[in-house]
């Protein structure tokens, strides 16, 4: 298997999403298993983003959300729509880039090390499928470059499901 080539360290973070997003088309080349593809690509945004503690995926079964690959400390297993931060980005199928978690009505802390948290809904068929969860201690980690290149990783990974 092709895994790509190593991310080299940059301080240039469109760059790094492009090599992100480069390594995460070659880990998920010719692979149609989604658990597959999702533990790899959780690993691969674990070990090349900066600054974060948990990144991972909760996918949508029994009208809630249920824990998936993911890396980072152990996490809530269910989570109901429209809780927390990541029932909310999946209720309202819309992208949460929250700066203070602290502040977030409703917010599940997992670790409480968590300061800042993107989530970006997964979709099939226009359908929920899950959604991918970024978690940092760090305030206000995830700003416009970080939303765009989470959001062509989360494209590509939903056109392995199809
Ligand atoms: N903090 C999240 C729960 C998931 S964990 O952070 C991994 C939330 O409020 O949805």
């Amino acid at each position: 298997m092709d895994t790509g080539a190593v991310i080299e360290p940059t301080t240039n973070k469109a760059e790094l999403y492009q090599q992100i997003l480069e390594q995460v088309k070659a880990i998920t080349f010719d692979e149609t298993d989604a658990v597959a593809n999702m533990a790899n690509i959780s690993a691969v945004l674990f070990h090349a983003m900066p600054d974060i503690n948990w990144a991972g995926f909760y996918l949508y079964k029994q009208q809630q959300l249920i824990l998936g690959p993911f890396q980072g400390k152990p996490a809530c297993i269910r989570i109901a729509m429209g809780k927390g931060v990541c029932g909310t980005a999946a209720e309202l199928m819309t992208i949460q880039r929250i700066e203070n978690v602290h502040e977030f009505k409703g917010h599940i802390a997992c670790d409480s090390a968590s300061n800042s948290e993107i989530v970006i809904p997964v979709t099939l068929n226009g359908e929920l499928y899950g959604v991918l969860d970024i978690d940092s201690p760090q305030f206000a980690r995830f700003d416009d470059v970080d939303q765009h290149g989470l959001t062509a990783v989360v494209k590509h990974f939903e056109s392995t499901l199809s």
